[in-house]
């Protein structure tokens, strides 16, 4: 491992956030900070992820990380997402947008791991899946430490085993999609305190807590608990450098959310948000399969951005989205630390 996440003046990682909320300027002042940034590679084509990386390194003298996401397989069945297409009609209608094609594909996996092999950030972390056994020898080789986001102790001794140097563990309470490996799993609920100490105690390597965690006192806690450092995606949704859409930034402060559940129904796989109206009509019929339902829906959801309306797309927010406040990546970093 060449970047040591024990080694950040600040123990804080801004999380990686597909799908507008992280942008250059998000990851670049997280490490300007003290702490650790992260570009999100995932739904960008690989040109466009190349540029986010040099843009940002631009930006900052300090470490950067990017995160992919390994899409390996998925558990789509044609006739149920068929089925979940005809029920979504609704939503089509009444935002005028045509669903999108339900196709599967990797995320330009291969091109996105050259990409981070000739830039090479100094670190690389994974969700939904582990690279090859190779490719993260490959990785070791250029530098690039890797960190594998789990959400059981299995799959964080599992990881481990195939050569990553740190676990992300994902507690239940984290925003956005749950980094279970095994895409037709129920997502495990064991709470992020209980697997923090089941993976410090079982592992030789420096674990990073996440799910949940929005204050000084949080981040404290986790780092007696034994993590190398805090990753925090929610704490930043409202930061200045966010790239947050005005709707997703307005839901998290109005109060007539005040829950957040993990669904299925945006994306095919299973992920935290803000409950609203399409959670509520779609979540008990929508089935599992990644990305095909996320490309089903995003259309719709984009629409409804557009519209200005949160409750046809997913409003990504982890438990304690009450707690988010607006300000400065800095001024957040150090109200944590
Ligand atoms: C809007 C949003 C988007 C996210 N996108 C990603 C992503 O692209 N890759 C990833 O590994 N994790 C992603 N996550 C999960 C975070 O890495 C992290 O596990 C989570 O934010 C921690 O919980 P918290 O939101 O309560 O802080 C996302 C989280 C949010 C809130």
């Amino acid at each position: 491992m060449s970047f040591d996440v024990r080694s950040l003046d600040k123990p804080v990682i801004v999380a990686p956030m597909a799908g507008g909320p992280t942008t250059p300027a998000l990851a670049a002042a997280a490490s300007t900070s003290g702490g650790l940034g992260f570009l999100a590679g995932g739904y960008l084509t690989a040109e466009e992820f190349a540029g986010r990386i040099t843009e940002a390194r631009g930006l900052t003298t300090g470490p950067l990380g990017v995160n992919l996401f390994v899409v390996r397989s998925s558990v789509a069945r044609p006739e149920a997402i068929r089925q979940y297409a005809l029920d979504l009609a609704d939503e089509s209608e009444q935002y005028g947008a045509h669903l999108g094609e339900a196709r599967f594909d990797d995320d330009e996996w291969s091109a996105k791991l050259d990409i981070v092999m000739d830039l090479r950030p100094e670190v690389v972390s994974f969700t939904f899946g582990v690279p090859e056994a190779a490719e993260c020898a490959q990785l070791r080789g250029a530098g690039v430490t890797m960190v594998a986001t789990v959400t059981t102790l299995a799959e964080a001794e599992a990881a481990v085993a195939r050569g990553v140097d740190v676990v992300a563990v994902q507690g239940p309470e984290a925003g956005g999609h749950r980094g279970t490996i095994d895409p037709g799993a129920l997502p495990p609920t064991q709470p992020l305190s209980q697997l923090l100490r089941a993976t410090t105690i079982a592992l030789d390597v420096p674990v990073i807590a996440a799910g949940g965690l929005m204050t000084a006192v949080d981040v404290a806690d986790v780092l007696v608990s034994g993590a190398a450092a805090a990753q925090l995606g929610t704490a930043f949704l409202l930061a200045t450098e966010a790239g947050s859409s005005p709707v997703h930034r307005a839901a998290l402060r109005d109060p007539q959310f005040t829950e957040t559940v993990v669904t299925r129904c945006f994306s095919g796989r299973y992920a935290r948000g803000l409950r609203n109206r399409f959670i509520d009509e779609h979540d008990a019929q929508a089935p599992l399969g990644y990305p095909e339902i996320h490309y089903l829906t995003s259309p719709v959801r984009a629409a409804s951005i557009r519209a200005g309306d949160p409750h046809g797309a997913n409003i990504w927010a982890g438990t304690g989205f009450q707690k988010a406040t607006e300000g400065s990546v800095a001024d957040i970093m150090a109200s944590l630390v």
